[in-house]
């Protein structure tokens, strides 16, 4: 007789990776207005000060609750549109036109911020804890060196708990079935806040009759690079993919997808931008083949696997440590684990 595997899931608590989220291109913020951000199930405010650091404090001001994305940025500071009172970056209330006297307890959260790679990054942590010296944002070099286009970055709403996305870092089986990538080699590596797949196989849309390869590494919760050889038009293609995301709340995630591209000797700036922006629109073609899916499919806390699957429990064991608190994590998470799912040489 056999037992039926049933499906279980755990309501999520309303928690938020503690890590580093990227927010897009540093130039979007670089206009002197204040920007809302829907993040962490909450709203936030990013803006520029006069000294040209970016800053991003609660958005809710505590006088009476209004939104300071609408307010406008004096100086290194914001001005609430309701009644003006002005938050400094380090969150503290410095001017109110009409009160005499600030209230000790005029200060809103600041929020640790970091500028790498032509990329804002905002530091999320339930805890309160400053960010984590060893998760710092590695350094692309690509992005300082004329030889690589700007980046491409595009971005879209997805009606799912991040986790969703997060499976596909170990999940090999999809490639075939939804993105129609033939695959010749998967692993994983799990390293502290480091997780790597690489990837070898063909795929008719990234890499024409060429080998694909890739090599893709979050680097903390939220935040993956991968490095991959492909083509377009039968013309090689050496990229840097983006692909970040930020939780809106528990049922949605803002996923930013972006690409830098090694520029074609001989073509022009223009040329070479038109092929970041062709790279990233047939690379979000893929996304959303997986968005298809995670908009119908049910949380599964227990997946029922066989012997061909990827590392699906390593690597949600891997994501927990993000959700946990700092004083709760093992020391296991120091030894680097890698599981190699396919090798086979290319046909
Ligand atoms: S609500 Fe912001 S100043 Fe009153
Ligand atoms: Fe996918």
């Amino acid at each position: 007789m056999s037992t039926l595997h049933r499906i279980e899931a755990r309501i999520l608590e309303p928690r938020y990776a503690r890590g580093w989220h990227c927010l897009g291109p540093v130039a979007q913020y670089q206009d002197g207005k204040a920007h809302a951000l829907d993040v962490f199930g909450t709203r936030l405010v990013a803006f520029q000060g006069e000294d040209g650091g970016l800053h991003v404090l609660d958005g809710y001001c505590p006088h009476m609750g209004a939104d300071l994305s609408g307010g406008c940025v004096e100086g290194n500071a914001v001005r609430c549109p309701f009644h003006a009172w002005r938050w400094g970056a380090d969150g503290v209330c410095d001017d109110i036109p009409y009160a005499k006297r600030i209230p000790p307890r005029a200060r809103i959260k600041s929020w640790p911020t970091l500028l790498e790679n032509n990329l804002l990054f905002v530091w999320n942590d339930p805890e309160g804890n400053p960010p984590i010296e060893e998760q710092r944002i590695p350094r692309i070099d690509a992005c300082f060196d004329g030889q690589w286009s700007d980046w491409e970055v595009a971005e879209l709403k997805i009606e799912t708990n991040c986790r969703e996305l997060i499976d596909n870092i170990a999940d090999m089986a999809h490639f075939d079935t939804v993105h129609g990538t033939e695959l010749d080699h998967f692993s994983n590596v799990f390293d502290r806040h480091i997780a790597i797949q690489h990837m070898r196989g063909r795929s008719a849309r990234l890499s024409g009759d060429s080998e694909l390869r890739t090599v893709a590494t979050y680097f903390g919760p939220a935040y993956q690079i991968t490095e991959m050889t492909g083509a377009m038009n039968g013309q090689p293609i050496e990229s840097i993919l983006l692909n970040c995301h930020v939780p809106i709340d528990l049922d949605s995630f803002t996923l930013r997808y972006g690409v830098l591209v090694r520029k074609v000797p001989g073509l022009s700036a223009e040329d070479n931008q038109a092929i970041a922006k062709a790279y990233v629109a047939q690379a979000q073609a893929a996304f959303f083949e997986d968005v298809a899916i995670w908009h119908s499919k049910v949380r599964v806390d227990n997946p029922l696997l066989c012997d061909g699957d990827g590392p699906v429990y390593q690597l949600r064991k891997w994501y927990e440590q993000f959700y946990t608190d700092v004083a709760g994590l093992g020391q296991e998470l120091r030894e680097p684990r890698s599981y190699t799912v396919l090798s086979r040489e290319p046909v």
